[in-house]
């Protein structure tokens, strides 16, 4: 066949497989109006199936918007449909899309998904410029989806089977210990490490000041007093071996200079400190991402719109990306910047991989 001939079953599948990905962006918006207006919390809410009345009734919004909407996610098979048009979650559904506490919890990326889209505007001149921006250009609301995005987990997870599979660093957090937390985000991790070991001091770094303000916001409301929260630019960690432990969760690949932050976490451990990174588990090629990570292409996607623009918004930025540190390349710029030991932790996580690298 000649590369200009067009085979019709082929032309269809293409054409089926490209208006997939807009089906899923525009039911992506829909699923971000069934989180902001309360639709999943009330389906969740309600013990029997529900009316498009009875939704709009309970979240006081129009029926024959409440409807459209419904008939939207009950084609794309997100919520159930009876034959009388009563709708319902399935409990998993109910977990991913309307509870907040469990680990599954989905609605963070949903929730700044207008400010994400929002940046495909700026794209054109960030890719005649090469410029990108960082996360406070998705405004406030870009922070608490960040925060919505990781907190469930790390909520059911990082105290009871992240930290303790990092060697010694309980221990030395129950007896008093210093910890650094980089790339902070609203202080999440922070807080939670904070309440559970109170002889130990924390510090989370950020340059996002709307992620600061909410960190700071919490703890205002937590109580815990054995954390502050800064932006490195004005103060940077300190360089003189005092930290007992670093931990930085998915943010060194959004960083402009990550090189730089690893030989400054370097410098600020102990020599028997610890540093916990977590970061997207990458692997070491596009060729390998495609094949082996189904979800490659939103990674890749998001990539542009947020994680490499971040890590391209100074001009000399390196500008990682989403899938850029893959263990291989971890290990590698750790021991640049000094580190001698680099273990791969057995969690398992939809996303993250995560490791401890010791001086
Ligand atoms: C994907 S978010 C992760 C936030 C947080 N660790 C969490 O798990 O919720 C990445 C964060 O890295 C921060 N960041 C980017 N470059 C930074 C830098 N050079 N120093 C400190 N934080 C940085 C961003 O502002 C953003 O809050």
């Amino acid at each position: 066949m000649s590369t200009t001939e067009i085979d019709p079953d082929r032309l269809k599948m293409f054409s089926f497989q490209l208006f997939t990905k807009l089906e899923g962006a525009v039911t992506s918006g829909m699923i971000h109006l069934g989180d902001q207006l309360g639709l999943y919390s009330a389906l969740r809410a309600a013990d029997t199936a529900m009316t498009s009345a009875e939704l709009a009734d309970a979240t006081g919004l129009s029926e024959r918007w409440v409807r459209e909407w419904a008939y939207n996610q009950a084609a794309a098979g997100l919520i159930v449909a009876d034959a009388d048009e009563r709708f319902s979650l399935t409990p998993e559904a109910t977990a991913v899309l309307a509870s907040p506490d469990h680990p599954a919890y989905g609605m963070g990326m949903f929730h700044r998904l207008p400010q994400t889209m929002r940046a495909v505007e700026e794209m054109p001149e960030s890719f005649r410029s090469g410029l990108g921006h960082d996360y406070d250009s998705h405004g406030p609301q870009g922070a608490v989806g960040i925060e919505r995005s990781f907190e469930p987990w790390n909520r059911a997870f990082l105290l009871p089977l992240v930290l303790p599979a990092v060697e010694g660093v309980v221990a030395k957090l129950q007896h008093g210990a210093k910890l650094a937390d980089v790339g902070c985000g609203a202080g999440g991790a922070v807080l939670l490490m904070a309440k559970e070991f109170p002889r130990s001091t924390f510090t989370g770094y950020d340059i996002s000041q709307f992620a600061l303000a909410r960190a700071d916001q919490k703890q205002l409301e937590s109580g815990v007093v054995n954390a502050t929260f800064v932006d490195p630019r004005r103060t940077p960690l300190p360089n003189d071996q005092s930290l007992d432990v670093v931990t930085t969760f998915d943010c060194i690949h959004d960083m402009t200079h990550p090189q730089q932050m690893i030989a400054a976490i370097r410098a600020a451990l102990k020599p028997d400190g610890t540093w916990l990174l977590v970061d997207i588990k990458a692997l070491d090629t596009f060729a390998e991402n495609a094949r082996k990570n189904p979800m490659a292409s939103l990674m890749y996607g998001i990539s542009v719109l947020s994680c490499m623009s971040s890590a391209l918004s100074e001009p000399d930025g390196e500008g990682l990306g989403t899938l850029g540190l893959s263990q291989g390349r971890a290990q590698q710029m750790a021991t640049e910047a000094g580190f001698t030991r680099f273990r791969r932790l057995d969690i398992d996580h939809a996303v993250n991989a995560f490791y401890e690298v010791r001086p």
